[in-house]
């Protein structure tokens, strides 16, 4: 059984720069959004470390490095990319209509190691 999808209109993709991250409230719940080369990318954004605000880490590839410390987080599975160092994060299934990013916060993917 699957849970049911419920996608949340975020922002436009206009405010979300390539390369970039920004930071989104919704509740309880802050997530990272990324801008991949037009792909965009849902992760929570307090690093599992010390909390430190994923949105203003600097990315490469499909990772960003946390700005506090340093570790590294796949952006596509919330994976630290070195497995000794962290937690997962949660991902968020992301897509664009219309020029709007929209986000399933209803089904959270997270690796369990
Ligand atoms: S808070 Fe992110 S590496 Fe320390």
């Amino acid at each position: 059984m699957t849970a049911e999808t419920t996608w949340t209109a975020i922002t436009p993709t206009d405010n979300v720069p390539p390369r970039e991250g920004r930071a989104v409230r919704i509740g309880n719940l802050e997530i990272a959004i990324f801008n991949i080369n037009g792909r965009f990318l849902t992760i929570e954004n307090a690093c599992p470390h010390k909390g430190g605000p994923l949105c203003d880490g600097i990315t490469s590839g499909t990772t960003v490095v946390c700005p506090l410390h340093g570790q590294r987080f796949d952006l596509e599975t919330g994976a630290p990319v070195l497995a000794s160092q962290a937690t997962c994060l949660a991902t968020f299934p992301t897509r664009v209509d219309e020029g709007l990013i929209l986000v399933d916060l209803t089904n959270p993917r997270k690796i369990v190691p």
